[in-house]
């Protein structure tokens, strides 16, 4: 499974980018909002670390998407336009695919939006599982659907588990087979943490002291 760093925060990428265990990153208008960085500047500086960095349009007309998407993409080759779940959206997934530009598609809710967006083309598809989980549904459930039907057809589109929020959703979309996850930085940094494992390094240095060292 892949995992992306979900943010617009290029330090943060560079940190866990230098790990060796990172693949992309998303980002949307809220995440830049947030950093407060310049948008082309933020995303161009995530590609030097990542070779997938997902850019969202915020038209939402076709030929709106379609200028910005082409613009964003002469940006640099890492670039992967992110691309509403809309009727909209899904005329401009068409149309990326049949020009080469690759595509996530944003704010997947369920199985009918899935197999639309993988039929239009999307290279992507991002279903967010937190923000059903925050409604009382369960968003893994809608997961293992897509995993499902995925397992009957030959769609090249990869599903991207979004919206986590914690350890255990990482399991569990690995579990299901989900192809990428993407993470939030708080959560991406307890990845690594087990109290055993500090527990144990700690009696190893303490023991290794005690050792004659010729
Ligand atoms: C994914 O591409 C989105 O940026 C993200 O996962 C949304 O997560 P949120 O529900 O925590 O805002």
């Amino acid at each position: 499974m892949k995992l992306f760093l979900d943010t617009a925060n290029p330090k943060h990428v560079a940190e866990i980018a230098s790990w060796g265990v990172l693949d992309g990153v998303t980002t949307n208008p809220s995440l830049v909002a947030k950093e407060g960085g310049d948008f082309k500047k933020t995303v161009l500086e995530m590609c030097k670390h990542v070779p997938c960095v997902s850019a969202q349009v915020t038209a939402t007309d076709f030929a709106g998407m379609k200028k910005q998407g082409e613009e964003y993409a002469k940006w640099h080759k890492h670039i992967y336009v992110k691309v509403p779940m809309t009727t909209e959206g899904l005329k401009a997934l068409k149309y990326f695919r049949s020009k080469g530009i690759r595509t996530n598609t944003t704010l997947i809710f369920s199985v009918p939006q899935a197999i639309l967006a993988a039929k239009a083309g999307a290279n992507i598809i991002s279903p967010f599982i937190g923000r059903l989980d925050d409604a009382g549904e369960d968003g893994m459930e809608l997961i293992r659907d897509i995993m499902e039907v995925w397992s009957h057809y030959k769609f090249d589109t990869e599903v991207l588990v979004a919206s986590t929020r914690h350890p255990r959703h990482i399991v569990d979309a690995a579990k299901c087979g989900a192809h990428i996850c993407t993470v939030p930085y708080d959560v991406f940094t307890k990845l690594p943490k087990h109290p055993l494992t500090d527990v144990g390094l700690k009696k190893f240095l303490e023991d290794w002291e005690k050792v004659k060292k010729g």
